[in-house]
This record gives structure tokens, C-alpha cells and sequence, in this order.
């Protein structure tokens, strides 16, 4: 920190550098004492816009009263329960999620998206007797165990042998193929058979993301999911979909699968269906269940089923289906894309705009001699000082595409804003 720093602010870092340990890379220099709807605020009241939802969670915006009032309820009645206890609240949401999807209507609650996942691998591995899982070469999935072995977007080094029968296929990326004039299905057809030649005849899971978040704000091109469950259906294995960023009114519909008209074996939520609270969801069919039941498929933790989470969950689909939040995603998600390509027209180093409702990239292009990392460095720095968070993510080629993702509850007025920090943010980033 430089002298301009107050010296509480000094102070605060002496100690935090002192006593935290990193796991991932420099600590943010903005440190919000509270937050409220899309802002966050520092102890001197200085306001970010959090174009980010936290950790891509907070669709409801920050301390949303209701939450706050279903937490502080939920709280002094029923918080903790033995594990083999189920609880009204735990009931409540499993139905409410039935409700949705209705083709998987059983449940377990849990705490994080890692966990989940670990939980739906679990389950596929049990109920097919097999053990191969496969993933995409830009995923994001978690960083336990077996979540971890099919994450591909980071943290394979430095840590031992990770789950043997792990697989990747490359994701399509629409602005960087990896080999022109190759269409998706082509690369698909291709991957699997590559997948085939490896494999033990042991494939039990392909998990995916509908939209690649951490590896880019890849979407999925329309079709691709229907083609990848064929592909799993061939070979009698299962997908999961994990819409752990996606899921619960993000992308304009309740889960980003629908769009495709296709339902995953499994499906696991996290992030969005707490809000930002520590809860997530493992959900799959009854003939799935049936066999998991039969073969004593085991996932204990101290936290399943907790009441007090799955009170907040309960509150969280209350509300996203009222205010019909995903609609707004929809329409809100298209006045950010039409601000974003507007950058694009005017900001050369913009490359590429893509995403669904709220969910949205913007990929950085070298310019003017710098490279896209530098200049996707220089906005982010910019755009914090300017009072706007996002956030970048590098990979591969790309020098870095910015995540865009504002909670659901964001106004027309803070969509503008953003969009005009980032605009100041580039321009002062070229100019620098
Ligand atoms: C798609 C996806 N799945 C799973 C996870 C892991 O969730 P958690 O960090 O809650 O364990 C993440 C985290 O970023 C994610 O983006």
C-alpha cells in the first residue's frame, strides 16, 4: 500500500498480510465494511458497484431484507440439526426444487458448489459402477476431491496425483475456435472418440456447465447439450449439470438448461440458490435415487440438510419467482449486452461481448501495443478506483474476459452506471 493509504487502512493490511494465508492470488484493495443492493461500501463510505454478486451469488443483491428477516427468524427457532434429522424447511425446498424440475425430485442440501459436485460424482459413480468422469478443458467445478479432478481451468499443479479416469474434452469457443471452419459438432464427435480410445470402458459422468464461466463466459452453442447427453446415452453414462452460477433466474430462465429442452441425470445448484449463503443442491431422478438407496450410497456431513440454509433457499426461489426475476435477467441482461456492445463500437481492445441474461463476457484484445492481459489488468484497476468491481479471468489465448454478472435485483440506473465506469475505466486504460 502507498502512503496516500489512511493509516487505519495500513493498519488493516499490516494485519491481514500478517495473518491470512492466500489461496488464490492478491487480495482485492477495497475493503467493504457493509453492503447493501448492488453496492458494496468501505468503512469511509466510499461505494463499489458489485457488477461481480460477490462471488457470482448474490442475485438478490446484498442484505436483502427478506433474507435478513428469514435468517434472523430461522435462526432463533431451528439452526442445526443431528444429521439424520429432516426438517420442515429441508422439505420445503426439496418440493419447491421438485416443483421446477420435476423429472429430478429428489434432493440433499449441502453446503457449497464443490461439495455438490463431489456429492453428484459420487452418486453417478456408485450408480453406474463405474468410475471414468469427464469434463471440459476450461471448468470450473470445485476444489475438493473429485470436483477438483474435473476442474480443468486451474490448480492441477503442485498437489500429487489427482482421481484416475479423469478425462477433458475442449469446450467450443464461438470467437476462438480452435480450428476454423470446424463446427461444434464436429469438435464434439471428435472429442468423444479421442474419449473412447482412453477410456477403460469405464465412463460413469460428464460434468458441464452450460455456460463456462470461469474458463471465459463460454456458452454453449444451442444444440450442444442435446448432443452431449446423446453422447452420454450412448455410452450409459450419466450428465451432470452443474448451474452453480447459472441456475435460478441468471440467464433469463429459471436454469440454463432449459433453453436447450434438455434435462441432466443430475443437477447441482449452489451459489445462486443461497444468495450468497453457503447452500447447495444435488437433485436427480427416482430411478436414479432408487438405485443409489438400494447400493447405500453414502454422503454424511454435518452440515446436509441443515434447516437454517434451506429456510434462506426457500425464501430465495419465494422470491425469484414473485418478483420474476428471471424475466428481469432477461431484459436487464440485454440493456447490459447493448451497453457492452457499445464498448465494443467504440473501445478498438474489446473484442468479443457474449453471454446470456446477466450473465455476460467481455473479452479483452491486444491494442495499441498493449497486450489484452495489460490492458484487462489497467481496466480492472481503473474500474475499481472509479467505484465499479468485476472481474477478470484468464485462459488459454485469451488475454482476459471480464465476468459480468450484477445481482438480479440491479436497477436500469446502476446497469447505466456500470457500463459508464467501464467505459471511463478503457478509456483511461488506453490512454495510460
Ligand atoms: C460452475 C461452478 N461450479 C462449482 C464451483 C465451486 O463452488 P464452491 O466454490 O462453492 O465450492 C464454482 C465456483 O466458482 C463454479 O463456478
Amino acid at each position: 500500500m502507498d502512503d496516500a493509504v489512511p493509516q487505519q487502512d495500513a493498519a488493516f493490511w499490516t494485519r491481514a498480510n500478517r495473518h491470512l494465508l492466500r489461496y488464490g492470488g492478491e487480495f482485492v484493495p477495497f475493503v467493504p465494511a457493509r453492503a447493501e443492493g448492488a453496492f458494496l461500501y468501505d468503512a469511509a463510505g466510499r461505494r463499489v458497484l458489485d457488477f461481480t454478486s460477490g462471488q457470482m451469488s448474490a442475485i438478490l443483491g446484498h442484505s436483502h431484507p427478506e433474507i435478513v428477516a428469514t435468517l434472523r427468524a430461522q435462526a432463533g427457532v431451528l439452526d442445526h440439526l443431528f444429521s439424520s434429522m429432516v426438517s420442515a424447511p429441508v422439505v420445503d425446498l426439496a418440493e419447491a426444487l421438485a416443483g421446477l424440475v420435476p423429472e429430478l425430485p429428489k434432493t440433499m442440501l449441502l453446503s457449497t458448489g464443490g461439495e455438490a459436485n463431489e456429492a453428484a460424482i459420487r452418486l453417478a459413480k456408485l450408480v453406474t459402477g463405474r468410475w471414468e468422469v469427464v469434463a471440459f478443458a476450461q471448468s470450473w467445478h470445485g476444489m475438493t476431491g473429485g470436483a477438483a479432478a474435473a476442474t480443468y481451468k486451474a490448480g492441477r499443479r503442485g498437489i500429487g496425483p489427482l482421481a484416475p479416469g479423469s478425462f477433458a474434452i475442449p469446450a467450443p469457443n464461438a470467437y476462438r475456435p480452435r480450428f476454423q471452419g470446424v463446427s461444434w459438432q464436429q469438435e464434439l464427435d471428435d472429442s468423444f472418440e479421442l474419449l473412447d480410445k482412453q477410456s477403460t470402458g469405464n465412463l460413469a459422468a460428464f460434468i458441464a456447465e452450460p455456460i463456462l464461466s470461469s474458463g471465459g463466459v463460454l456458452d454453449l452453442p444451442l444444440g450442444y447439450l442435446a448432443a452431449l447427453k446423446a453422447k452420454c446415452a450412448e455410452r450409459g453414462m450419466l450428465l451432470i449439470l452443474d448451474e452453480a452460477q447459472t441456475g435460478i433466474g441468471r440467464t433469463g430462465r429459471m436454469f440454463a438448461f432449459e433453453r436447450d429442452g434438455v434435462v441432466p441425470d443430475i443437477l447441482t445448484l449452489s451459489k445462486t440458490l443461497g444468495a450468497g449463503l453457503p447452500l447447495s443442491a444435488v437433485m436427480t431422478s427416482d430411478a436414479i435415487a432408487a438405485v443409489a438407496d438400494e447400493r447405500e450410497f453414502l454422503f454424511y456431513t454435518t452440515h446436509v440438510n441443515d434447516p437454517l440454509p434451506a429456510a434462506v433457499g426457500v425464501k430465495v426461489l419465494e422470491i425469484v419467482l414473485r418478483d420474476r426475476l428471471a424475466e428481469r435477467a432477461g431484459g436487464l441482461g440485454a440493456r447490459l449486452a447493448a451497453g457492452l456492445r457499445g464498448l465494443q463500437q467504440r473501445h478498438e481492445c474489446v473484442g468479443d461481448v457474449r453471454g446470456r441474461g446477466l450473465l455476460l463476457g467481455l473479452e479483452f484484445t491486444g491494442t495499441g501495443g498493449r497486450t489484452a492481459a495489460d490492458i484487462s489488468d489497467r481496466v480492472t484497476d481503473l474500474a475499481l478506483d472509479l467505484g465499479l468491481s468485476a472481474n477478470i479471468v484468464r485462459g488459454g489465448a485469451a488475454g482476459g474476459t471480464m465476468r459480468i454478472a450484477p445481482p438480479l435485483t440491479v436497477s436500469e440506473a446502476e446497469i447505466d452506471l456500470g457500463v459508464e465506469l467501464l467505459d471511463a475505466a478503457i478509456s483511461g486504460a488506453m490512454r495510460g
